[in-house]
């Protein structure tokens, strides 16, 4: 029997690089999905085949770390990360599509895996937790694709609801959706795509991990969530100058995350933007995660007329969101095309976007 299954990309509206310091963060699923159809044939072998990629790939199902590499990591990581587990994994032949940019940071790698893991479960009759799946997909993703990712982007894609974002709480694994709905308000979502693609496997996103870890450890703490819990920042103690700013902004985002929904929840668009621009800054000065290219997209926003704008996403590339008011934003929109091309960049991709659902037969 044949079965389809989908999972959105997703936007980080807020809590960079928090995740896997246990901190808080709020994305919203995308109306962007990737399909996966899953033909189960009793085989000892998957054949996947996607519209992006020239040829099928076929691995067996007792794969390994290290067979398979590219886009199909992802599928394989998966079928890997649930026999790890203990689950039945049918053989059988996939095939995907997509309309989730890749490369982007809209997170196609988590779509994909979280539309994999649903079609295979699906097949196989297995009932399995949102927090279970996110965690396999994310095991895959760091043990069989080897990017040291947190678990934002599958708790995103699997827990998205429509006009909802999601705060996470990531020490405790909470889940908790929270209206977001700019549209009711005359404001509007902007999402803009630099053209400049990024990657996790590079060694960038495993150096700043490396000095969360560190800053946490020099104040004798098992994460940076237990010193901003402290209440404190207690950031002088880190004698790195480098890990003490990477850890200022991890502890500021933790606080700027929890003030944006306090300012969504009083429909104040001008603060959330204050806040969104505030991450951005965050981001270029302390975590040093942006680009020239990509820090002109949100300062050209913001001088446009958005009441804010920041990089979402691991950094070095990837999307710009910002809240415009609606009157603006075709405006905006048009600023930026002119002032990315004049200075040498690629035009950059201008779309209204919103919350959507998450995974589920497609
Ligand atoms: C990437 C990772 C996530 C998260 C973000 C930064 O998207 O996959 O786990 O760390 O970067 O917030």
């Amino acid at each position: 029997m044949t079965v389809r299954y989908a999972a959105p990309g997703r936007v980080n509206l807020i809590g960079e690089h928090t995740d896997y310091n246990l901190g808080f963060a709020l994305p919203i699923a995308l109306p962007q999905r990737t399909v996966v159809t899953f033909t189960p044939d009793g085989g000892d072998t998957i054949t996947v085949g996607s519209l992006r990629a020239d040829g099928a790939v076929r691995f067996p199902l007792a794969t390994a770390p290290g067979q398979v590499t590219d886009w199909a990591a992802y599928v394989a990581g998966v079928v890997w990360a649930l026999r790890q587990a203990g689950h039945p994994v049918p053989g059988g032949a996939m095939s995907i599509t997509s309309d989730v940019e890749m490369g982007s940071g809209l997170s196609s790698s988590a779509a994909l895996q979280c539309a994999v893991l649903g079609a295979i479960a699906s097949a196989a009759g297995v009932e399995m937790d949102r927090i279970e799946q996110a965690r396999l997909a994310q095991r895959a993703e760091n043990e069989y694709v080897g990017a040291p990712t947190g678990l934002l982007d599958q708790l995103a894609s699997l827990f998205g609801q429509p006009s909802n974002a999601l705060l996470i709480d990531f020490r405790d694994l909470t889940v908790a959706p929270v209206t977001f709905d700019p549209d009711g308000h005359g404001v509007v979502l902007l999402l803009i795509d630099s053209r400049a693609p990024h990657r996790h496997v590079g060694g960038e996103y495993a150096a700043r991990r490396a000095s969360c870890e560190r800053a946490a450890a020099a104040l004798g703490a098992s994460s940076l969530r237990d010193v901003w819990d402290r209440g404190r920042a207690e950031l002088d103690a880190i004698h790195n100058p480098i890990d003490a700013r990477r850890a200022r902004h991890v502890l500021n985002e933790n606080g700027r995350v929890l003030d944006f929904v306090a300012a969504i929840g009083d429909s104040d668009f001008v603060e959330a933007g204050r806040i969104l621009t505030a991450s951005h800054v965050s981001m270029r000065d302390d975590f040093d995660i942006t680009t020239e290219h990509i820090d002109l997209i949100a300062d050209t926003a913001v001088r446009a007329g958005a009441f804010g704008a920041r990089m979402t996403g691991g950094g070095f590339g990837g999307c710009v969101i910002a809240l415009v008011p609606d009157t603006r934003a075709d405006a905006v929109a048009q600023t930026l095309r002119r002032t990315l091309l004049s200075a040498g960049h690629p035009r950059p991709v201008v779309t209204r976007t919103r919350a959507a659902a998450g995974a589920g037969p497609g």
